[in-house]
């Protein structure tokens, strides 16, 4: 059941360096590619997160003992069973609100020959699954069940070998390209996959399995803090006056970092020092102090290395000089929430005049402008209500935050690490 959480003020600018939990993405990759190595694969760094937990949980299903110690936080054995050793799950694969769980494993069935029911939650439930069934079919994918061809419950069979294809995906997604790449693990040849022109979607599969081989050997890997979280603590130094927050040891692979880019471009502080490689991801602590942003367009590959983050450089767009145009951003209307009108409501609740675009939207910036105490309702997306959080810190007291405990999908450390950089309960 949805409840109203109590917000959090900035009395004070927020200063200090903190860490923040693991990137999801590489963690996902981390458990479902450690599960079909060789042996056993010794991971750090992993969030605990329920996005990474339903990946986990399924793989358990199959018969993949991931342990866990409570004592050393991040750490995790996954005992790799080999590309032949996952047996077919008695109950249901339930992804929870998790789509990379979701369209990665279905990469993994296409290559089993059991049969297997996916399912999720009611987020997860409204995410369409033809851009990846599409693919694996022609690899040799039976769906035997898809409400509506295209949304979970799913019930699908595999068949090995598959047969190995040179795909042109007709959208920019690491979920369709990471799909198909892990099904070409069991196809009969090499299996590539195109994206449109001048758009390339984040690699850390591509990565991952180059540094693993094939068929994936086991060695240890190591995941660095998320950027994707790490972005609203830097959000939050960018709204509050004279703050300065340094994140240590955050992924900075070129595929994610649009939101520095495009922050970098309103007029942003941005430093990075102790750049290092680890596991094949470049890693680094970032600060950025606050600064006066100004409008900006964000569009095209930048909008894509932005994904995740355009629903916060909206937000942040509210406290900029001039109008933010968003656009090329279609992609957001099918992720966790439809996460266009999803901001626009959050924003304008705000008192934030917001025009929208089928492909994203215009925020009418203003540093001036007095906020209104806002209204929330997450619908079961996390970056949203880490969205309007962040805004509740500067506008007036009695903003409304309806299904906030879904940031525990990516980040379960958020509001502690709001803390520890000086916010304070209401
Ligand atoms: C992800 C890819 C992106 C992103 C999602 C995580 C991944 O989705 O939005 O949060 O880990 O591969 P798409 O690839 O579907 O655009």
């Amino acid at each position: 059941m949805s409840t109203s959480t109590p917000t959090l003020r900035a009395p004070s600018p927020l200063r200090g360096t903190v860490r923040v939990p693991g990137d999801k993405s590489i963690g996902h990759r981390a458990l479902l590619i450690g599960a079909l190595c060789d042996g056993p694969v010794a991971v750090t760094g992993l969030s605990d997160g329920e996005d990474n937990r339903s990946s986990a949980r399924i793989l358990g299903q199959m018969g993949v003992r991931i342990e866990r110690d409570a004592s050393q936080p991040g750490h995790a054995i996954v005992h790799g069973v080999g590309l032949d050793g996952l047996r077919p799950p008695s109950e249901p694969l339930d992804c929870g609100n998790s789509g990379t769980t979701m369209r990665l494993i279905l990469g993994i069935l296409a290559g089993q020959t059991f049969e297997a029911t996916l399912i999720g939650d009611h987020s997860l439930s409204r995410r369409p699954m033809r851009r990846v069934l599409d693919p694996l079919r022609q690899m040799g994918l039976t769906v035997l069940s898809a409400r509506d061809q295209n949304y979970a419950p799913l019930t699908v069979r595999g068949r090995r070998p598959l047969l190995a294809i040179h795909y042109a995906s007709p959208i920019a997604s690491a979920q369709v390209k990471s799909a198909v790449l892990l099904a070409g693990l069991w196809a009969d040849g090499e299996t590539t996959v195109t994206e449109p022109a001048g758009m390339t979607s984040r690699d850390h599969t591509e990565r991952m399995l180059a540094a693993l081989g094939r068929p994936p050997h086991a060695c240890p890997i190591h995941v660095p803090g998320d950027l994707s979280s790490a972005a609203f603590l830097w959000g939050a130094a960018l709204l509050v006056p004279g703050s300065d927050v340094t994140v240590a040891s955050v992924g900075t692979n070129p595929t994610r970092t649009g939101f520095l880019d495009a922050l970098a471009a309103m007029g942003a502080t941005v430093t990075h020092t102790h750049a290092h490689a680890s596991g094949g991801e470049p890693v680094a602590d970032v600060n950025v102090r606050h600064s006066s942003l100004r409008g900006a367009m964000i569009r095209g590959e930048l909008a894509l290395r932005a994904l995740d983050e355009l629903p916060l450089l909206a937000t942040l767009a509210a406290r900029a000089d001039g109008p933010t145009e968003i656009r090329d951003a279609e992609e957001l209307r099918v992720k966790e929430s439809d996460r266009i009108a999803q901001t626009a409501a959050m924003l304008r609740s705000f008192g934030v005049p917001v025009d929208e675009h089928p492909d994203g939207m215009t925020i009418h910036g203003d540093p001036a402008r007095a906020l209104t105490a806002g209204r929330v309702d997450a619908d079961g997306d996390h970056r949203i209500a880490m969205c309007g959080s962040l805004l509740a810190l500067i506008a007036p007291r009695g903003t409304e935050l309806i299904g906030a405990q879904t940031i525990a999908t990516s980040f379960p450390s958020f509001h502690r690490a709001l803390v520890d950089l000086g916010c304070t309960e209401d």
